[in-house]
């Protein structure tokens, strides 16, 4: 058996395994505490590191060493130590931090929330929501960029892209070959023109499904309904390709449109293939399973009301109780 350590994250305690990263640890306990990803995606070798929206303070590094980290790390590449302490909700530091990050990725991301297909499934709009600043102290010149069609099923806005290369190691890691990715550095970077070989892939779709933001997007659903007037259902078909398994997205009798199924952290649960996405838009082709679970926090399952759970250091912490008052007398009143 592996070896295990113990780590403490906001006030809970877990063992994980030796050599698993902050974020995954939080991701174990769950809830409110666990940091956001915006670039680190479980199912791809080498993401993480990117955006930094996972910024958590280590305020002890073990227990044979247990001096703080002088900076906030990236939860998704940092590996816990036995007896390291973290903090992240708790943590008036990180809470800043996490601003400052969300208002850097905001200087080159127009918010068309209102026209784009990405709003209530964007990481990046719940995070501005929950840490974005009301205006912005930017006054140069916004990135701008050539257009270019990437086919006819996958719709990229560049002056969408957050830079997470989230779709470079989809492309890379699940299709034969990958003839895309991140051209130019810094503030000229962007994904490259090659990007429409890519879409030629059985699994190329797959982009779309990555992508946290509206930079990728499903041209096939483009502007076809805003995403919480959808219903989601779960259901499968025998795929010679891939699993079959998906989540069809529901409007009034039709399916107008179909992805891999998510979990709470927006991960595909297996990637699939651009038949089923695309080609298989009829009631007909699946076996339904029944509805799909949305996470309580997406607008998608608004008038769904639910409890509140909060994570034991939320009822125990005095300051937090009170940070959190109008969320808990909320939850009294329904
Ligand atoms: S297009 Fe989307 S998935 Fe690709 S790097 Fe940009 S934000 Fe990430
Ligand atoms: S999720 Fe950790 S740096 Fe992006």
């Amino acid at each position: 058996m592996s070896e295990k350590v113990k780590v403490t994250i906001d006030g809970i305690t877990i063992d994980v395994e030796a050599g698993t990263t902050i974020l995954t640890a939080a991701r174990q306990i769950g809830g409110d505490i666990v940091p956001p990803a915006m670039c680190y995606y479980s199912k791809l070798q080498g993401s993480g590191g990117k955006c930094r929206t996972c910024l958590v303070k280590v305020s002890k590094g073990s227990e044979k060493d247990p001096r703080p980290m002088p900076k906030l790390v990236a939860s998704c590449r940092t590996t816990v130590m036995d007896g390291m302490e973290v903090q992240n909700i708790t943590s008036p530091e990180v809470i800043e931090a996490r601003k400052g990050v969300v208002e850097m990725l905001l200087i080159n991301h127009p918010l068309d929330c209102p026209v784009c297909d990405q709003a209530g499934e964007c990481h990046l709009q719940d995070l501005s929501y929950e840490h974005g600043s009301e205006a912005t102290r930017y006054e140069f010149e916004r990135r701008t960029f050539d257009r270019i069609d990437i086919g006819d099923k996958v719709q990229l806005h560049m002056t969408r892209c957050i830079l997470c290369y989230r779709c470079v190691y989809t492309a890379d890691q699940i299709t034969e070959n990958r003839v895309h990715g991140v051209l130019g550095r810094g503030d000229a970077a962007e994904i490259s023109t090659y990007i429409e070989k890519a879409i030629e892939n059985e699994f190329s779709g797959n982009v779309i499904d990555v992508c946290p933001v509206g930079a990728l997007t499903d041209k096939t659903f483009r502007f076809k309904n805003r995403v919480w007037f959808t219903k989601p259902v779960d259901a499968h078909r025998d795929c010679p390709t891939c699993s079959g398994k998906v989540t069809l997205w529901y409007k009034g009798e039709d399916v107008i449109r179909v992805t891999a199924r998510k979990d709470e952290y927006g991960e595909v649960e297996e990637f699939i293939c651009n038949t089923c996405r695309f080609d298989k838009k009829k009631t007909d082709d699946w076996v339904i399973e029944g509805p799909r679970k949305i996470a309580n926090h997406s607008v998608i399952s608004a008038n769904h009301y639910e409890q509140l759970m909060p994570p034991p250091v939320l009822r125990t912490n005095p300051a937090l109780r009170e940070a959190n008052k109008e969320q808990f007398e909320r939850t009294t009143k329904l």
